[in-house]
């Protein structure tokens, strides 16, 4: 990234540790994994664990790939700190800096940190599942690391973050929601809880770029459109369970059929970062700009007539073994 573009980092310093900071929880007032799993030193221990089984045995199958899934993309988090500390400006210059961002990164990564926590625990105490092949899965992911093409820019890694803590926020809904309709409450409030977090982390990434589209338009609907131009991949796309090579495509077409993270959220989440940094009523722009803007206002329509498109054109697909579930077969 250029030298004048960092120094824009810099000289918001100030602008953060006012409005970044702020939505941070303190420790003391979050909630922890524990707070909503059986205690292991309590008496009734082993009776809420039979309650959870109970529970656990009224979902299909089809629903654990889904949130199996999602809690490795939870547990790869050591992946997502050091795609931040990638980014020009903001990074992490000592591990434990006091720049208003470093301090939001560890902050925001050890509040990420229960989420993997909290899914990992009660997919164990489940008994649904086969906690190795998902261990191997968390093993082989992180082993991977991702490639979300931000290219140490902090400009394409806050839109990325913005729209992919959108999109966990609409997916851990969606679990939640339908938590509820298989009559699982706890699971559904535990999914629940997580997307309210991701709900509060979209805001504070949004807002940095806004400040962005504050203070440098032209740059930041740029980086708008080139990160869009990429497509924004998901942060698990490397995953692998040793068995699978297409694990994190198959993993997806459930979750698209199951109406957790569809084509269409993928649209709609672009379409509210549009309406959320007001692209369109950008004025003054360069040439460059003016393109950019074209570009990024007309996308998620062009995205929704493919994906209709293409929904026409496919047959029935398959269904097909998930190790994570004991090689027991889903739909796809
Ligand atoms: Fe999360
Ligand atoms: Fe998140």
């Amino acid at each position: 990234m250029p030298p004048e573009k960092i120094e824009i980092f810099k000289s918001l310093d100030g602008w953060a540790e006012q409005n970044l900071l702020v939505h941070l929880k303190p420790v003391e007032k979050c909630w922890q994994p524990q707070d909503f799993l059986p205690d292991g030193s309590s008496d009734g221990f082993e009776e809420q664990v039979k309650e959870l089984r109970e529970r656990a045995k009224e979902i299909p199958d089809d629903y654990f790939v889904v949130l199996v899934g999602d809690m490795i993309t939870e547990e790869a988090l050591p992946t997502y700190q050091t795609m931040i500390n990638t980014l020009d400006g903001v990074r992490d210059e000592t591990g434990a800096s006091l720049t208003p961002w470093a301090i939001w990164t560890r902050a925001w990564t050890a509040e990420e940190n229960r989420h993997g926590d909290l899914l990992n625990k009660y997919l164990y105490l489940s008994g649904r599942v086969d906690m190795r092949q998902i261990e191997k899965t968390v093993q082989y992911l992180i082993g991977s690391g991702m490639d979300p093409r931000t290219e140490n820019n902090p400009y394409l890694g806050f839109i990325y973050t913005s729209f992919q803590e959108r999109a966990t926020f609409i997916s851990h809904g969606n679990t939640a929601r339908l938590a509820k309709e298989y009559g699982d409450l706890k699971l559904a409030q535990v999914c629940g809880l997580i997307a309210s977090d991701e709900k509060r982390h979209e805001t504070a990434y949004t807002k940095i770029v806004e400040k962005l589209f504050e203070v440098d338009p032209d740059g930041a609907v740029v980086a708008f459109a080139d990160m869009m131009r990429k497509k924004i991949s998901m942060p698990a796309h490397l995953m692998y369970d040793g068995r699978d090579d297409n694990l994190f495509d198959n993993y997806s077409a459930v979750a698209q059929r199951l109406g957790v993270y569809t084509v269409k959220d993928y649209a709609a989440i672009l379409e509210f970062l549009v309406g959320r940094w007001e692209v369109e009523k950008l004025t003054g722009l360069s040439g460059e700009g003016r393109k950019a803007q074209e570009y990024v206002c007309g996308l998620a329509q062009r995205i929704r007539r493919l994906e209709e498109r293409a929904q026409a054109k496919i047959k029935e697909l398959p269904r097909l073994k998930f190790s994570w579930i004991h090689d027991r077969e889903v739909q796809l």
